[in-house]
C-alpha cells in the first residue's frame, strides 16, 4: 500500500464520454487518488462522482481545493486553452485530452505558463505506453529492421456521427480527422522516430453538413467547418518519409493503421489508438519472407487511459520528465495546423519545435509501475 506522500490528488474537470476511462484507468495506478470531479453542467458532474465515489465540485472549488495538485482536463477540443489556463494558474500540475488546444499560439503560451510556475503540463494520447507501441519501440531501437526510411499511416473511417452522444464538435474547428485521430499516429510516429521537419499537404470535405445518428441525436444536422480529408508526407528529421492520410469521408478501406520500412524489414505497427498488438515483423534476410506476428514484450495490452497521468504524478514526486508532455503534444499540435497550412498555400510547411523521443518504458514492469 502506497503512503499518501507517495500519491498525487487529482481532481478532473470534464465529465463527458471519455471520462469514465480515466476513473476506470486511474485504479491500475497507487500513485492517482481522483478526490472530485466538475463539469459546467453539474449534474453530469453529480452522476460522475456517484459512480466513482469521489466528491462533485464547482469548478472554482475544485481549482481551490489545496488537496489537489492535479487536474485532468477532459472538455471539448474549443474549452482546452481557458480551462488548462485556469488550473496552472490556480497553482495546480495540468494534463489535457488532445488536442492540447485549437490554436498553437495557446499551446505555447501554455508551456511557458506552466514552466514560470515551476509546474507540469501533460497531454493525451498515452496509448503510445501501450504494449504494442513500445514492442515497435524496442524493435526500432534494437536495429533488426535497419533504418526506418519511409513508412504510411493511414486513419479512414467514416466519421463519428453514429455512434458519439455529442459528435457536432467534431466537425467545429478544433475537430475533424487531423485534429481528432492525428494525435495518436503522429504521438506514436514522434515516439517511434523522432520529430517531424515538414509537411507537404493537401486537404478537402466531402461534405458542408452532416446528419447525426447515434440515438442521442437522430436527425440532428451538424455544420461542418473544418476539412474532413487530409493527405499529406511527413519529412522527419531522421530522414524518413511517411505517407499519412486522415479522413472521416471513408466509408470502406483496408490499409492498415502504421506500416514503417526500414533498410532491413519492415514493421506493422497496431492501430494506435489502442494499447495492444498485434505487431508484425519481416526481416528481409529471412529465407522465408514472411510477416511474423512477434510477442508483446512491454506490458499494459488493455485500455489503460491515464497512464500518462500515472507517469505524470510520478514525474512529479521523482523529479524526472514526464513522457506524454505538453512540448511533445505542441509538436503534434504544429504539425497537424500545417496540413491545412500547406494545402492552403500550396508550400511545404518546416515545423519549428523538435521534442526529443519520449523515454522508452523500461523492460519488465509490473502491472501499475512506471519506473
Ligand atoms: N469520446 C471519446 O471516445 C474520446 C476518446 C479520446 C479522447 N477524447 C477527447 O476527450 C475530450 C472530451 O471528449 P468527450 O467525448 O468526453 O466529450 P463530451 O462532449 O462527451 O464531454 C465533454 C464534457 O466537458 C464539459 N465541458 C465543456 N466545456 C467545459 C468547460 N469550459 N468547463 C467545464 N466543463 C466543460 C461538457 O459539459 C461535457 O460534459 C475531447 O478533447 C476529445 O477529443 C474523446
Amino acid at each position: 500500500m502506497s503512503s499518501p506522500k507517495d500519491r498525487i490528488g487529482v481532481g478532473i474537470i470534464g465529465c463527458g464520454k471519455i471520462s469514465q476511462a480515466y476513473f476506470d484507468g486511474a485504479k491500475t495506478f497507487e500513485v492517482l487518488k481522483i478526490l472530485a470531479c466538475a463539469d459546467l453542467n453539474e449534474a453530469t458532474a453529480q452522476a460522475k462522482a456517484e459512480e466513482n465515489g469521489c466528491e462533485a465540485m464547482n469548478i472554482a472549488g475544485l481549482l481551490a481545493n489545496p488537496a489537489i495538485q492535479l487536474v485532468i482536463n477532459l472538455t471539448i477540443p474549443a474549452a482546452h486553452a481557458a480551462v488548462s489556463r485556469d488550473i496552472l494558474k490556480a497553482g495546480k500540475h495540468a494534463y489535457c485530452e488532445k488536442p492540447l488546444t485549437v490554436q498553437l499560439e495557446d499551446a505555447q503560451d501554455l508551456l511557458v505558463l506552466a514552466k514560470s510556475k515551476g509546474l507540469l503540463i501533460g497531454c493525451a494520447p498515452d496509448t503510445f505506453f501501450g504494449a504494442g507501441i513500445q514492442t515497435c519501440r524496442e524493435i526500432v531501437d534494437s536495429g533488426e529492421v535497419g533504418t526506418i526510411t519511409s513508412g504510411t499511416a493511414f486513419m479512414l473511417c467514416a466519421g463519428p456521427e453514429s455512434w458519439h452522444p455529442n459528435p457536432g464538435f467534431y466537425y467545429l474547428l478544433g475537430g475533424g480527422p487531423v485534429f481528432d485521430m492525428a494525435p495518436y499516429y503522429l504521438t506514436a510516429l514522434v515516439n517511434l522516430i523522432g520529430p517531424i521537419k515538414r509537411v507537404c499537404a493537401m486537404t478537402t470535405k466531402a461534405h458542408e453538413s452532416r446528419i447525426a445518428s447515434s440515438p442521442e441525436r437522430e436527425g440532428e444536422v451538424l455544420p461542418v467547418e473544418v476539412n474532413t480529408h487530409a493527405s499529406g508526407t511527413l519529412e522527419f528529421h531522421s530522414g524518413a518519409i511517411i505517407t499519412a492520410v486522415f479522413s472521416f469521408d471513408v466509408h470502406a478501406a483496408e490499409h492498415s493503421p502504421i506500416q514503417l520500412y526500414g533498410t532491413q524489414g519492415s514493421i506493422k505497427v497496431p492501430d494506435p489508438n489502442t494499447f495492444g498488438g498485434p505487431v508484425e515483423r519481416l526481416i528481409a534476410k529471412d529465407e522465408a519472407r514472411e510477416w511474423k506476428e512477434v510477442e508483446l514484450t512491454r506490458p499494459y495490452s488493455e485500455n489503460t487511459r491515464s497512464i500518462g497521468v500515472a507517469d505524470m504524478a510520478r514525474a512529479i514526486l521523482n523529479k524526472r520528465p514526464h513522457r506524454a508532455s505538453g512540448a511533445l503534444a505542441c509538436h503534434v499540435l504544429e504539425v497537424m495546423h500545417a496540413f491545412d497550412q500547406s494545402s492552403e498555400s500550396g508550400r511545404t510547411i518546416e515545423i519549428e519545435s523538435q521534442p526529443g523521443r519520449p523515454a522508452a518504458l523500461p523492460a519488465g514492469l509490473a502491472q501499475g509501475k512506471l519506473d
